[in-house]
């Protein structure tokens, strides 16, 4: 592709003034918005406002008077719509593990002839920890953990199966599960659905309600652009809401909390799900960060996700410098998410020689470099841009310099 239709591509794509909200530093190509989204200016603002106003001058009033007692709520209702959630089953609170624990717990008590949770063995590792968590609390006769490989998720789907927990996008290759199938081959069994959309919520459409899933979590701090370490969220269906309690009965899921009871009575609905004092500072960046997404076209932001993740592998595989390089992405782009991953024998140098160059990535062990599009800030210029650089790096076999072997704690 021609610097010419690069250019086009930008021209004439409907959310290239995207860009404009978010503060992107200079001389630099952001593709990890998979696993921390960039800053944008309403949340720059927003949190200016917080700290100097509502902590700094009004002070503990602001429970009340900027309505931070509803912000799980108010932020929930926001990734609701990206979600395709009616109002009242989504809140936003705590991490994605955190949510995962309560809600497999919910899912076992809402199967009490059921002891199985089925999930995949390269699912997102605290998801199968999680999992693992609640088995060890509850004995092996309650529940125990089944992991297969991908391709037998079908065939695991047995009469002792509860609960399938799975992740949409697979953060190692970006393989994309398709909710609806999966899930209706779920209930064909009597099984229930937990989906994972960490690296799905802010890039790829959902239709939860459409789709008759049971449970799903995600993060606040991938392609919602919350900031690091946001608040996460979770959704339950209305349906089997009030029916269970949940294991971590905190003050604040409490029907009554300024009530003070001695004894736990939940919250009616999905507000039972919150435990206790939410992080008000992360909260609020999510709140903002959210406000970029009103009135989107998520099937426009797919668009350009495909289009982004088809033009950077398109590139890989066109040149022959690349042959070093495994594209472990599929190469449909209904398959994918908005990651493309690249296996190489020297991963972490070559990440390492991308980030020195200015093109933001990251190493996912044993060898894999992935490349996150975020279709709200990056353009076609970025793709065309960081595949040029890649090709240099490996024609130029830079990645070999002993500086890109020193491991940091966080790859
Ligand atoms: C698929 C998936 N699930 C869960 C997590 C972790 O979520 P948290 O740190 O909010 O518990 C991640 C983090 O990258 C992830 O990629």
């Amino acid at each position: 592709m021609t610097v010419a239709d690069v250019s086009r591509l930008d021209a004439a794509d409907p959310l290239a003034g995207l860009r404009q909200q978010f503060l992107l530093p200079e001389g630099k190509i952001y593709l990890d918005g998979n696993s921390l989204g960039a800053l944008s200016k309403p949340v720059q603002v927003r949190l200016e406002n917080v700290v100097r106003q509502e902590w700094g001058r009004d002070l503990i009033s602001s429970w009340n008077s900027n309505d931070w007692i509803n912000l799980p709520v108010t932020v929930g209702e926001k990734i609701a719509v990206l979600l395709g959630a009616a109002a009242g089953q989504v809140i936003s609170c705590d991490t994605v593990s955190v949510n995962l624990f309560k809600l497999m717990v919910t899912a076992l008590e809402l199967q009490p002839g059921r002891r199985i949770i089925l999930t995949q063995e390269d699912n997102f590792p605290t998801d199968i920890y999680m999992a693992q968590a609640v088995s060890g609390l509850l004995g092996e006769q309650r529940c125990s953990v089944r992991s297969v490989p991908a391709e037998d998720i079908v065939d695991a789907m047995d009469t002792e199966v509860a609960l399938l927990l799975l992740t949409q996008v697979n953060f190692r290759d970006g393989r994309l599960h398709d909710i609806e199938a999966v899930t209706r081959m779920a209930h064909a069994k009597g099984i229930l659905v937990l989906w994972d959309l960490a690296h799905s919520a802010g890039v790829i459409p959902l239709e939860l309600d459409r789709w008759q899933v049971d449970m799903a979590v995600g993060c606040g701090y991938k392609f919602l652009n919350g900031g690091p370490g946001a608040p996460g969220f979770l959704y339950l269906a209305e349906r089997h809401q009030n029916q269970v309690g949940q294991p971590l009965s905190g003050w604040l899921g409490h029907a009554e909390p300024f009530a003070f009871e001695p004894g736990y009575r939940p919250a009616r609905g999905v507000g039972r799900y919150l435990g206790g004092t939410p992080g008000i500072l992360g909260m609020s960046a999510l709140d903002a960060a959210l406000d970029v997404f009103a009135g989107l076209d998520m099937c426009e932001v797919r668009q350009k996700s495909s289009a982004m993740t088809a033009l950077f592998i398109d590139g890989v595989l066109g040149s022959p410098i690349a042959d070093d390089c495994r594209v472990l992405t599929p190469l449909a782009a209904t398959e994918r998410g908005s990651q493309v991953s690249l296996a190489h024998p020297q991963a972490y140098g070559v990440a390492q020689a991308l980030i020195e160059t200015g093109v933001v990535v990251d190493f996912r062990a044993p060898d894999i470099v992935r490349f996150g599009f975020s279709p709200l800030y990056n353009s076609y210029r970025d793709v065309a841009d960081a595949l040029q650089h890649l090709l240099r790096i490996l024609a130029e076999r830079e990645y070999l310099q002993p500086r890109f072997a020193i491991r940091a704690k966080v790859t």
